[in-house]
């Protein structure tokens, strides 16, 4: 076994009502002027309101940039950089999913470096530094981007999402409200809940994977599978909601010590090319992938469907990894996700830049359990349009 590393926030404050402490953390992170990056979606939901007045009950200045597109390109970072620069903020605050909280966290480097975003897309430069500092604040329970030293942009020429990776992404601060998610509708619990159940089988099955990563895995694989269905069925249900984000906080942590797999790979082009939700590409893409990569994996699979909480008594190591595919498959259904790319008119036409756009992503393929070549990746798409 190789060295292994986890890399966290500094500080992690959780559970129902923790958004009453961000006065306490921005003091500690010595700001006294802060920046609050977030979306209209998360604004109409009134989640801003609250924070903003603590923190200027407090005196401290907040400016609020509202408009993070969902999965935001190059160029809408880059306007919103631009927009956050004249308030020289002393730290910088994410509140909303993965889109809100990646722009946050690369707002706050950019802030601190002298290099351009597309430059660090393109793989041209490095981040020299650490940015502002950074508070996550997750609205939606999917990414764990408040945990994880990554932020996924899209490059519009290549049709392809990008993930920029850098230990210094990684945010000093997490406060993890469930209060936050009871008004998240059933379609982006359902989406974002199975992007975040990927990551923790996908950081479990990685080659990467690592005893730090094995037991947040399979504890936030247990949370998500028990609560999900009832986050759907009833958001308010704040004992669901608390799995659901603390399971997806541990799904982070996972990718920022072991990687997401060939379902992340797959899923990049799909958002790139047709811009499919990340939770909708990835839950779709995910008992394919499973099933593909069952093979010779059959007592990892075991692991999970244990986790899962599936009756797989008296059978052996290949029929629970099929009783795991099946119950995936299941899972979809009941929250309602597409079984396939049908809707979204792909066709044979389209396979080959699909294959070319999936094989480029080798930070995520080279880490899949089974290796995976074009003509497996093509295997897989071609069951899916
Ligand atoms: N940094 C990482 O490690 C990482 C990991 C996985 C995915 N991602 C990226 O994260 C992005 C996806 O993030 P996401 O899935 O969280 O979705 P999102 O941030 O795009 O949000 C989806 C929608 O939900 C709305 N919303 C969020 N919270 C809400 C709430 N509490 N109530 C009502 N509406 C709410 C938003 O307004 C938005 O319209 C993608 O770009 C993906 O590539 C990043
Ligand atoms: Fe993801």
């Amino acid at each position: 076994m190789s060295t292994y590393a986890l890399l966290n926030a500094g500080r992690i404050i959780a559970g129902p009502g923790s958004i009453e402490s961000i006065n306490e953390v921005v003091t500690d992170l010595g700001a006294r002027k802060v920046l609050i990056i977030s979306d209209k979606g998360v604004a109409r939901a009134g989640l801003i309101e609250k924070p903003k007045a603590i923190l200027e009950a407090a005196g401290v200045a907040v400016a609020v940039l509202d408009d993070t597109p969902p999965e935001p390109d190059v160029e809408q970072v880059n306007a919103i950089l631009a927009a956050a620069l004249p308030h020289g903020a002393q730290a910088v605050i994410g509140i909303g999913g993965g889109s809100a909280m990646d722009v946050a966290k690369i707002v706050a480097v950019l802030l601190n470096n002298d290099v351009s975003l597309r430059d660090l897309l393109k793989g041209k430069a490095k981040i020299a530094r650490r940015g502002a500092p950074t508070l996550m604040v997750p609205t939606t329970a999917g990414t764990g981007s408040e945990t994880t030293p990554n932020s996924i942009i899209l490059v519009p020429e290549d049709e392809l999402k990008v993930g920029i990776v850098s230990p210094k992404l990684m945010p000093d601060c997490v406060i993890l409200d469930p209060e936050l998610t009871v008004g998240l509708p059933p379609a982006i619990t359902a989406s974002t809940g199975m992007d975040a159940l990927c990551h923790a089988i996908e950081c479990y099955t990685s080659k990467k994977g690592n005893p730090f990563s094995d037991m947040l895995a399979l504890k936030a694989i247990t949370l998500i599978s028990r609560s999900i269905r009832t986050a759907f069925n009833d958001g308010k249900n704040l004992n669901a909601r608390h799995d659901m984000l603390l399971g997806a906080m541990y799904g982070g942590m996972c990718i920022a010590t072991s990687s997401t797999t060939a379902v992340h790979a797959l899923a990049y082009p799909l958002g790139g090319k047709y811009r499919i939700a990340h939770g909708i590409s990835n839950a779709i893409l995910l008992p394919f992938v499973m099933r593909f990569n069952a093979v010779g994996n059959e007592d990892k699979f075991c692991d999970i469907a244990l986790a899962m909480g599936l009756d797989v008594s008296e059978k052996t190591p290949q029929e629970v990894a099929s009783v795991m595919i099946d119950a995936l498959f299941a899972l979809n259904r009941d929250l309602a996700i597409p079984g396939d790319l049908k809707r979204w008119n792909i066709t044979e036409a389209d396979l080959e830049t699909l294959v070319e756009g999936a094989a480029k992503v080798t930070r995520l393929l080279d880490n899949n359990p089974r290796p995976m070549n074009k003509a497996d990746i093509r295997a897989i798409y071609s069951q899916l349009i």
